[in-house]
């Protein structure tokens, strides 16, 4: 069964992955309906994310609402305003270290925010079983593997950062909507993203960013720990059908295939930096700095995603070393983007022509 969608809300629209997203499914989709896409513009929200798509396809189709997912008067009315009939649920505090050095935003808008967002769903929607709510989570709610295995669908939570454990809590609570109240809800565990739009805080950007401007490159630890890295046009890709056809209840891993040490990545993203700049790779070798170990820093994450290759159909298609390749490029062509991003310029623009609501 396809799911029919006419207004599709998407939270967290003017983030990494949320961007990412909604260009997927403009330009790579028979989707026909309204997007409307909700974000507070938080320091990870960016509308020049999306500035081509607000061109190219007007306010018929493309709107945007600056709102908080906590506020629940304006999500109520948004879903009324709109006639939602499927959600995409991205926005959250989305960065580790961030969850560590302060948690409470964490909690309010990953837990209280996705409550916020159940409720208006379950009050506009009633009874109705031709919606859904899909929501966005991690594999880090798993918690940390050793040497060998994957997370699969069925593997017990155990998250250990601020975090992981506010994105679990999400997900029990969208379950507990799924059981208590047949709201048609379904999720996501998605292992780490890279791509255009990142904002340079993650690791890889933060790599490229630094040695594309002869800055040591942060490495904590032993550097072995490990993560498996999925392009962001897959991920959503793997998004968008899960909407259409996802099975109401069920969760779908997403992962891209590519476990690798984060010294092997960073290693890795020297040469490319360097072959990018025609130059030798030894001088940006030696501006990775291994430095003090992330607290409760999970080992590995490595994903075990057959279930949404065998029941959706969906397939990475991606080579890692390709996907790498047009990130450092994307970098190097955006310096624009780049600059008012690292100035904070961007977040002036934002202020003088987004009002809040
Ligand atoms: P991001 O930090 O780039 O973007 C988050 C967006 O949410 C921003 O636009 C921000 O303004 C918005 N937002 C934050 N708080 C809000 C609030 N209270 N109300 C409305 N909007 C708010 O994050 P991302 O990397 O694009 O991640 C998107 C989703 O995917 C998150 O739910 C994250 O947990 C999940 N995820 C991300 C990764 C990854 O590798 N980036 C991996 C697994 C899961
Ligand atoms: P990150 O991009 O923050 O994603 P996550 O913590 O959600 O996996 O980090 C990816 C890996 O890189 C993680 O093992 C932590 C490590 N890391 C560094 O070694 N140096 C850095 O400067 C950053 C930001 C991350």
């Amino acid at each position: 069964m396809e799911r029919n969608i006419n207004n599709l809300l998407v939270t967290g629209g003017a983030g990494f992955i949320g961007s990412n997203l909604i260009r997927h499914i403009f330009r790579e989709t028979d989707f026909a309906g309204r997007l409307v896409n909700v974000d507070k513009l938080t320091y990870a929200g960016n509308p020049e994310n999306l500035a081509d798509i607000r061109n190219d396809f007007g306010a018929d189709r493309y709107r945007f609402e600056r709102a908080d997912i906590c506020d629940r008067e304006a999500m109520n009315s948004l879903f009324k305003k709109y006639d939602v009939d499927a959600v995409i649920h991205l926005a959250a505090e989305s960065h580790v270290d961030r969850s560590i050095a302060g948690p409470a935003e964490f909690i309010t808008t990953n837990i209280y925010g996705t409550f916020s967002l159940l409720e208006a769903a379950r009050s506009f929607w009633g009874d109705r079983r031709d919606v859904v709510f899909h929501h966005v989570s991690t594999d880090e709610v798993f918690g940390s593997l050793g040497e060998s295995g994957y997370f699969d669908e069925s593997t017990p939570y155990a998250p250990r950062s601020p975090y992981s454990s506010s994105k679990a809590s999400s997900d029990h609570l969208v379950r507990a909507y799924f059981h208590t109240y047949r709201l048609p809800v379904t999720l996501s565990h998605c292992s780490n993203n890279y791509g255009p739009y990142q904002f340079p805080e993650k690791l890889i950007p933060l790599a490229v960013l630094n040695l594309l401007s002869g800055r040591e490159v942060p490495v904590y630890g032993d550097g072995k720990n490990v993560r498996d890295w999925l392009y962001v046009a897959d991920h959503a890709a793997a998004l968008w059908t899960i909407v259409r056809r996802g099975t109401a209840g069920e969760s779908y891993n997403v992962g891209g295939g590519n476990e690798l040490e984060n010294i092997a990545l960073v290693r890795l993203l020297c040469e490319i930096v360097a072959a990018a700049r025609d130059r030798p790779s030894e001088p940006y070798l030696k501006l990775i700095t291994f430095v003090k170990d992330r607290p409760g820093h999970d080992r590995r994450y490595a994903i075990n995603c057959d279930k949404i290759k065998r029941e959706l159909g969906w397939r990475q298609s991606v080579k890692f070393e390709e996907g790498l390749r047009s990130t450092v490029r994307w970098y190097l062509d955006n310096g624009g983007w780049v600059e008012r991003v690292k100035t904070g310029e961007y977040k002036k623009w934002v202020e003088k022509n987004y009002t809040r609501r």
